[in-house]
């Protein structure tokens, strides 16, 4: 046993007036799905990240999968997303029946390879009589792209957005982990027909669970609204015009919301912070290497990684120590709900990633004494 004090990977940060705002919700009994608490949160999101609207869901998997339902998206249809991603990216696709169309990711940067996506697109797709692009082999039709800012991090939008465009694509950004990031000043997540954020625990801002659509399209936003509150058109009389669904995000973790995104800039400086630290410090050390961001991407350093043929022996030797360190995911492929799904790769660069990549503490509550103690141990372990 180590005696190590421990150093979590990266847990919420509640320091300010989270226990203010959640005695208010229970002092006045607004706890649940309506109040005031969740309809500023959407504002004070919305307005951070430049849409128009927010509509908090109960997490990020759930706003996902409504903006696939609200596009149209259906049994047997196909959305585009990258390989290498949280497993709720695919399993949003899913529960609205249709099948997700795995692409590689670029070795620097990470996120989904652009020029596998055109290719695809190029060669293995076609317009149908009616408009419709359709994927050759079996006619399916392919329904949108599903591109996730990884890590926070984000590729080249202008490339995106083009390929989009030609290919009559709507984009839906899983941008779960990309609050606070922008591109050419713009922040992830305002770049499609809607995009996504989660709140879960290891997110730079928490509300325990939650997730929020961010839109500026005026009837997808009252859609959204609709759709996640069962579709309800008269509460006294019970009546809903749809199947809906029950994923509004409740008053008393909106109101932990607002907290956080009161210290949303604190923590991104932290993050930032952090994240220089470490590219700094292990710099050159053994073969580490680091995520490649853009020049024009202001990075929130959500979850550091790092890049090492020693990943496994720094992820065991760590964690015996209280440094809690993370493998990057399992490529979609690999998982057996998805391991019969297209996947468009020349030389599999996300069986590389998730092999030699690694989160490695960086809570934005981390004290600078304890920077200094993983990366001491760091450089010992690989020496
Ligand atoms: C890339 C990505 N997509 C989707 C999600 C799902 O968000 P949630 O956990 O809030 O459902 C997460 C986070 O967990 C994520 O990291």
């Amino acid at each position: 046993m180590s005696n190590q004090k421990f150093i979590p990977l990266s847990v919420p940060n509640i320091s300010g007036n989270e226990w203010k705002y959640v005695k208010d919700c229970l002092d006045t009994g607004w706890i649940s799905s309506v109040g005031s608490y969740v309809t500023k949160f959407e504002e004070e999101v919305a307005k951070y990240v430049g849409a128009k609207y927010g509509i908090a869901a109960v997490n990020g998997t759930a706003a996902i999968h409504i903006c696939l339902k609200l596009i149209g998206v259906g049994l047997n249809d196909y959305v585009i997303m990258p390989n290498i991603t949280f497993v709720a990216t695919a399993n949003a696709i899913k529960y609205t029946g249709a099948d997700p169309i795995l692409i590689d990711a670029d070795p620097d940067d990470w996120q989904m390879d652009l020029e596998l996506l055109e290719n695809f697109l190029q060669n293995e797709t076609a317009f149908d009589g009616e408009g419709h692009l359709i994927h050759k082999k079996d006619r399916r039709k392919i329904k949108a792209i599903l591109p996730v800012h990884v890590q926070g991090n984000i590729g080249n939008m202008d490339h995106l957005m083009e390929i989009a465009n030609k290919y009559h694509l709507p984009i839906i950004e899983d941008s779960a982990e990309a609050l606070g990031s922008t591109y050419k000043g713009q922040h992830a997540g305002t770049f499609g027909l809607m995009g996504c954020l989660s709140f879960n625990g290891n997110k730079i801002i928490s509300t325990g669970g939650g997730g929020i659509i961010l839109t500026s399209d005026d009837k997808l936003a009252q859609r959204a609204k609709h759709i996640t509150t069962t579709a309800k058109t008269n509460s006294l009389e019970y009546h809903h015009d749809e199947v809906g669904f029950n994923y509004r995000l409740v008053n008393v973790l909106a109101a932990i919301g607002v907290a956080q995104m009161e210290g949303l800039d604190k923590f991104i400086a932290r993050k930032k912070e952090i994240g220089a630290f470490y590219r700094e410090n292990l710099n050159g050390v053994a073969d580490i290497r680091f995520q490649q961001i853009r020049p024009d991407v202001s990075f929130n350093n959500w979850l550091f990684t790092i890049q090492t043929k020693h990943q496994k022996k720094l992820i065991s030797e760590l964690n015996a120590q209280n440094i809690v360190c993370r493998p990057f995911w399992m490529p979609m492929y690999k998982l057996p709900m998805y391991s019969n799904c297209i996947y468009v790769s020349k030389q599999d660069n996300c069986d590389y990633i998730h092999k030699t990549c690694m989160a490695i503490p960086c809570s934005t509550s981390i004290l600078d004494e304890e920077l200094e103690i993983v990366t001491s141990q760091i450089k010992k372990i690989v020496a």
